[in-house]
């Protein structure tokens, strides 16, 4: 089976698996090799930012394949004035050992105008020294806001909290996306793991053959625009994840899914950060 992609506005592609690495550094070993085992995979996109504290791990893991990895960073919203961000953007691109971020973020919503933050952004794609650009943390409202920039509509992503439990995009955010062609980057899929224990999901599991995670990762990337970023710390976990992409569910998996984690039916305000 051909691998389904997701494209980007800027016409680049990426797997809707990526891979995340928020907390990660204590195995850093251990974690480094889960990471190229991904990329081996076709999980190119890994997720760091300059608060993680993992582009170094990032950098190390894709020293060797820097051109098959695509990288995802985020500007802190107390560096994301216009030179705050160039020079934190300059700091990223140190610790990760690149002379380019293929999508560099606005970590969440800070005191700075967004005007001035995209006016740095677009410059440091201009230069060259990111290939794309984009929000997380964003509500419809300010994305609206977003698009009309200058540049604006280049905007490449809004990576925002996605999972069974925090399913209030729905209701508007991932419509607002589709219609202006712009994926979502679902972080925390897993819930940070907390989920997998729930009985309808082992029991949807069983009827695949599969895990409750990668049930829980199939129905994050049921639909065309959103891309996934679990983290996973060790090979066992990437292989696990990887396998979500063979899963289609069904109708009654679905519709269980509705029955024990209901769809929003009212606007809920972004969770997250
Ligand atoms: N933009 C933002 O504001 C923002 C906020 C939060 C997160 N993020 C990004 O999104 C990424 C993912 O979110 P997250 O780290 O919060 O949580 P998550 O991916 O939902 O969950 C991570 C947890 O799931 C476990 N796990 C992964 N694969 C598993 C498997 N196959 N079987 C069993 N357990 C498994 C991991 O364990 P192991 O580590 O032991 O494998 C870890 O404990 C982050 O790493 C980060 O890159 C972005």
């Amino acid at each position: 089976m051909e691998q389904r992609m997701i494209t980007f506005p800027d016409g680049r592609q990426v797997c809707p698996l990526g891979q995340g690495t928020y907390q990660m550094g204590r195995r850093r070993t251990e974690e480094i090799q889960a990471l190229r085992r991904g990329i081996e995979l076709g999980l190119t996109l890994i997720d760091t930012a300059e608060m993680y504290g993992t582009e170094d791990l990032v950098g190390e893991a894709v020293c060797d394949c820097r051109d098959k990895a695509f990288i995802v960073s985020k500007v802190l919203p107390g560096n994301a004035s216009y030179e705050g961000t160039k020079r934190a953007c300059e700091r990223s691109l140190q610790r990760l050992g690149t002379d380019y971020i293929d999508l560099y973020l606005l970590h969440w919503i800070g005191r700075y105008p967004f005007s001035e933050t995209v006016r740095a952004l677009v410059e440091l794609q201009q230069e060259g020294k990111i290939r794309s650009w984009g929000m997380s943390n964003l509500d419809v409202d300010d994305m609206e806001h977003i698009i009309t920039l200058p540049h604006g509509k280049d905007c490449a992503t809004n990576q925002v909290l996605y999972n069974l439990k925090d399913r209030g995009i729905e209701y508007d955010l991932i419509p607002w996306s589709e219609q202006h062609k712009i994926p979502v980057m679902a972080y925390t899929p897993l819930g940070e793991g907390r989920l997998r224990n729930h009985k309808i999901l082992a029991e949807i599991a069983r009827r695949h053959n599969s895990t409750s995670t990668q049930i829980m990762l199939a129905w994050v990337m049921r639909t065309q625009n959103v891309i996934a970023i679990p983290k996973a710390s060790s090979i066992v976990h990437v292989e696990d994840n990887a396998r979500s992409l063979d899963i289609s569910l069904t109708e009654e998996d679905l519709s269980d899914i509705d029955k024990a984690f209901p769809a929003p039916t009212h606007k809920i305000h972004l969770a997250g950060w």
